[in-house]
């Protein structure tokens, strides 16, 4: 029998598990493979003389194990494979996993989809390569061309006034990127898409990866918010299905890995370089990974095998039943969009009320301890994860309710209530960028005060998290609508990081 080996190429399955882990891979060889591992080597009677120190959770720390318990220390075991070179259960996990999720290849990640990003870009372009992607992307895309040296092509995707959030990326705007760089006599190395967007819309992955073929570019997918695509039939198409040469996704956001696991996902096109991403994987991740961290995205992977839509019927259902319910309240309302986007993603609005989506959000936690996943200006975003319950929907619309009760005759911000209250402005259309990400990171610093950043170079990215969309990219001419948006965002109660000045009093420009 044959296997695929971390580079892609065939490898006999003799050489694959020589007790090179001392574990026999009969022990293992089945679905779950890493967690079967895990059990089987935490159940030998060993004396270890090596890492962790916790020493298999004998020298563990009181105050956590007094928390989570002494297992998962058992369980905490470095020497199961090498995540870098894989030969044995990781292996066999990952080879799994990319069957489940319809790839040729899949790595194991325990650096977030962030990692996957880094190595994405990293791995499709060359230091110089022009890269098409949205201005409103996750800050890991703007690291991810700090470290590849790969210089922006953005696309200002449609931006919705109303609900002051921006939406999804046209195949027509891609198009148009395509042609403008044409008309300088460059070729992309790859387009990068963000779908679904934080709030659940799609772009129309299936024609865009079709322009993108046509012309030989690599399309990379950001599906960090997607992972769950596919497995259900009210669920979107997921990116690999519509053609994406590269996906990245959270596994630990909507699907049920631990936190800071994803996956990286290259397509059967083989249009993307496997290898290369493979050594960028193997430059950016640790060479302690969680087994743990492993192991969990290990688990989703097994339950997605079997009849994985009846995972998501609850979840859908509730989440409907949610909608109808919510979107009846006064001076509540619903956000639809037209076009494909996750059915398991609720975004409600609340500026009828006079209310910002953080004054709601804290109201919603101090009256029935809801926690939503994204306060905004003007909604907050709800995601419904698999088993949602139905107590905790049920909390859902009396918190919604109650609110409304609260506000509805004596609002609390009348100008919330005007359209465009927040931006008559796309926040980012007057991006002017003077040096790339690269140069940017690298150039020397000054902080100045905020009043005098205006006009100068941005040396710092800024954002608010979540959704970690930066308002500020190092490179870009500090506008003062950008400043004037930095401080709103603050004033308004987001979580806002990146800052050197976490007052923003003062900002780091670039001197140079
Ligand atoms: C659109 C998007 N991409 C990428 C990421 C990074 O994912 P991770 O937190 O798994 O590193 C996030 C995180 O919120 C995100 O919202």
């Amino acid at each position: 029998m044959e296997e695929i080996n971390t580079n892609g190429t065939e490898i006999e399955q003799d050489n694959y598990h020589k007790g090179y882990y001392r574990i026999e891979p009969c022990k293992w060889h089945n679905s779950p493979p890493l967690v079967n591992a895990l059990k089987s080597i935490a159940e030998e009677n060993v004396a270890t003389f090596g890492f962790p120190g916790h020493n298999r959770g004998q020298a563990a720390p009181f105050p956590l194990v007094e928390l989570i318990g002494e297992t998962t220390y058992r369980h905490d075991i470095l020497e199961v494979d090498n995540l870098s070179t894989p030969q044995g259960p990781i292996l066999e996990a990952q080879k799994q996993a990319a069957q489940v999720f319809g790839a040729s290849k899949t790595w194991f990640l325990v650096g977030g989809t962030t990692c996957g990003i880094h190595a994405a870009i990293m791995g499709v372009c060359n230091p110089g390569d022009t890269l098409i992607l949205p201005r409103n992307c996750h800050k890991s895309a703007i690291s991810a061309m700090v470290l590849s040296g790969v210089i922006p092509k953005y696309i200002f995707p449609d931006y919705d006034f109303h609900w002051d959030i921006p939406t999804v990326v046209s195949p027509s705007q891609v198009q148009k990127a395509i042609k403008e760089l044409q008309y300088q006599g460059l070729k992309p190395g790859a387009v990068f898409i963000t779908s679904p967007t934080y709030q659940g819309l799609c772009s129309n992955i299936k024609e865009i990866s079709a322009l993108c073929h046509l012309h030989n570019i690599p399309l990379i997918v950001d599906e960090a918010h997607g992972a769950h695509f596919g497995f259900h039939p009210s669920l979107p198409l997921s990116a690999l299905q519509q053609g994406a040469d590269v996906v990245a996704q959270s596994t630990h956001k909507v699907l049920f890995s631990l936190a800071q696991s994803s996956m990286l996902h290259v397509s059967p096109n083989n249009i993307a370089d496997k290898d290369k991403i493979n050594r960028c994987l193997q430059t950016l991740q640790t060479t302690s990974p969680s087994s743990l961290l492993l192991a969990s995205l290990d688990a989703v992977t097994a339950t997605l095998k079997n009849n994985p839509s009846s995972f998501f019927d609850n979840a859908i259902n509730l989440a409907v039943e949610a909608k109808n319910k919510i979107e009846q309240i006064p001076g509540i309302t619903v956000f639809d969009f037209p076009s494909a986007h996750d059915p398991l993603r609720l975004t409600v609005g609340v500026y009828d009320l006079g209310l910002s989506g953080y004054e709601a959000d804290d109201f919603l936690f101090n009256d029935q301890k809801v926690i939503s996943e994204l306060p905004g200006s003007r909604s907050i975003t709800l995601s419904f994860p698999p088993r949602t319950c139905k107590e905790h929907v049920d909390r859902l619309i009396l918190g919604f309710n109650n609110l409304s009760s609260s506000f509805i005759h004596h609002q609390k911000n009348k100008e919330i209530n005007h359209v465009g209250f927040r931006f008559s402005f796309e926040p980012w259309n007057d991006i002017n960028m003077k040096l790339s990400p690269r140069e940017a990171f690298f150039a020397k610093k000054k902080q100045v005060d905020i009043k005098d950043a205006i006009g100068k170079i941005c040396g710092e990215l800024i954002c608010p998290y979540p959704p970690g969309i930066p308002i500020t990219n190092p490179g870009e001419v500090i506008s003062e609508i950008i400043i004037e948006i930095l401080l709103k965002f603050k004033a308004d109660g987001a979580k806002v990081i990146g800052a050197s000045d976490p007052l923003l009093s003062s900002m780091l420009i670039c001197d140079v």
